[in-house]
Order: C-alpha cells, then structure tokens, then sequence
C-alpha cells in the first residue's frame, strides 16, 4: 500500500466527478478512489431507505480499499443517507450539503439562497435546514429534468436552455411570493456545475452562483489540514500546474492517482465520465455488487 493519504468519493454516477476534478488540485499528494453507482442512478428519485441502503455498500467497498477520509460527491446521497454512512464507517466523512450552506452563508448578502437540486433532495428540505444553522432562508427547487439532459451532453442545447429558464422562472416566482430576494443560487447537484456558461447567460444580472464542486473541494482541503492529514503548505499551486487538459504527463499523473470504480458499463462510464471529469480516463474497474 501507498504512503499517499487514500481518499474515497462517491457518488451515484459520473457527476461527482466534477466534484473530483476540483479536489485534484486541492490535494496533490493524495490518491483517490472513486465510485459511481451507475448501475443504480439516479439516486435523486429514490426513497431515503433505498439511497442510504445504495450509499453504505459503497461506503464500504471504499473502506476496503484502504481510503482514510470519505467525500460524499453526490447531493442527494449526502441529504439522505450522510448518517447512515457516518455509523456504518470508521473514518471522516465529509457530506455537500454543509459545505454548500456554509458557502452560501459566506457569499449572500440578502440572506434568501436559491437551492436548485434533485426531486429526493428537495422533498427531504436538507438544504433548508443546513442553511437555517447559518442563519439563511432556502427557496429549494427540484430540477429533475436537468440531469438526464446533461448526461445527454445537452449542456448547451436550446432545450436545455428553455427548462432552465422555465425551472428558474417559476423558483422566482415562488421567491416573489413568498418575499424572498434570493442573490444566490446554490448549485445543489453533482451535475450542474457543467451548466455553469448557460446559468452565467440566463440568471438574472443580480444573482451569483456557487458551484457546489469547488466549495466542497474548498472545504475538504481545510478539513483534510485541520486533522492533520494533509500539510497546510504547497497544496494548490503546484498541482494547478499539472491540471492544464492538453499536458500529456499532467494527465498521466492524474491517471496514476485515481482509481475508479463503476456498477455499470465500463465504457458508458469513460465516455460519459470523461466529461464530468474534464479529461480521458483510461481505466475503470467493474465494481460488483451483486443481484
Ligand atoms: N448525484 C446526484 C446528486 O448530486 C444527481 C444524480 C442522481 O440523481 O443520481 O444529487
């Protein structure tokens, strides 16, 4: 076994790896073992025993596996199951739906946030809550047809456009009745953030969002250093260095510090993934799971 600090993510699919891609350079020195439970996506539509059933058995395949620190990438799974994970596993485990209220709380000055997410996500309220401990009021709203058209990489198509804009407008709506001024949106799905240019275009000029990827990487890396597991010094920079798509040995480097994992076709999983991910991924392991 490696020197290197083993740490596990997991998601329900491949938009995690979005999450994956900010934590590279957050932590160089790091090897990571990914999990995408394709087989069984998407979790956002799921019922909570079900997800957290889902969730754990992945939890610990990646406990088996060595990792020392757990990110859960995926939004729904970290609303619904993040207890469950935390008592069925002995290491940290780190959840996005605190890491996204903790930055909406630092970006908004109005102090109403703008949730979009999941159907599971939303119904569970786990943004409100996690945003009412920082003194902020979610207006949650469900987008359930933007996943499957983002894994349709529709990511810039005009229908794609026009359920966003509907989605947005009827949140909106929703806000003005309810005498919220949302100045936020927080970006409360693994996939979305690959709709950061088409949310830049159709927000209105008022609003910012957050990409719920770079901030919980944010806050890994200020978790893995006050543990102690990782050093507070020589972390972003240098690894910003071997981040740049077209450097070959940059993406060899990348190669050799992940390990992924998918229950489901191993091809649909480097062609989708490759895009979450922002580069090729040349091996992936069939994880069975039986059944
Ligand atoms: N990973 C899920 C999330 O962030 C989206 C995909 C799914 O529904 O499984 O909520």
């Amino acid at each position: 076994m490696s020197a290197a600090l083993r740490i596990g993510v997991f998601d329900s699919g491949f938009g995690g790896l979005t999450v994956l891609r900010e934590l590279l350079p957050q932590a160089p020195q790091a090897e990571f073992f990914y999990v995408g439970d394709t087989a069984r996506l998407p979790y956002g539509s799921k019922s909570r025993a079900t997800i957290a059933r889902y969730a754990v058995e992945s939890a610990q395949f990646l406990v088996d596996q060595g990792i020392e620190y757990l990110v859960i990438a995926c939004n729904t799974a970290s609303a619904l199951a993040l207890d469950e994970i935390r008592a069925a596993v002995r290491i940290p485990v780190l959840g996005v739906i605190e890491t996204g209220a903790a930055s909406a709380a630092a970006a908004s000055r109005s102090r109403d946030v703008l949730v979009l997410a999941t159907d599971a996500t939303v119904q569970i309220h786990a943004y409100d809550q996690a945003c009412a401990q920082h003194g902020l009021r979610a207006l949650e709203k469900a987008c359930p047809l933007l996943v499957p058209l983002i894994e349709e990489g529709w990511t810039e198509h005009p229908v794609t456009a026009e359920v966003l804009r509907i989605y947005l407008d009827e949140a909106l709506r929703q806000a003005q009745a309810a005498n919220s001024q949302p100045d936020t949106v927080l970006l409360g799905c693994t996939h979305y953030p690959l709709l950061r240019p088409l949310l830049a275009r159709t927000l209105p000029v008022a609003m910012r969002f957050l990409d719920s990827a770079a901030t919980t990487a944010e806050h890994v890396r200020a978790d893995l250093v006050a543990r102690g597991l990782m050093p507070k010094q020589g972390i972003a920079l240098a690894a910003a260095a071997q981040m740049t798509d077209a450097d070959e040995p940059a993406q060899e480097a990348v190669g050799a510090r992940c390990h992924f994992y998918a229950t489901d076709s191993i091809e649909k999983f480097q062609r989708l993934g490759s895009r979450f991910l922002g580069r090729a991924m040349h091996t992936v392991t069939l994880m069975d799971i039986g059944g």
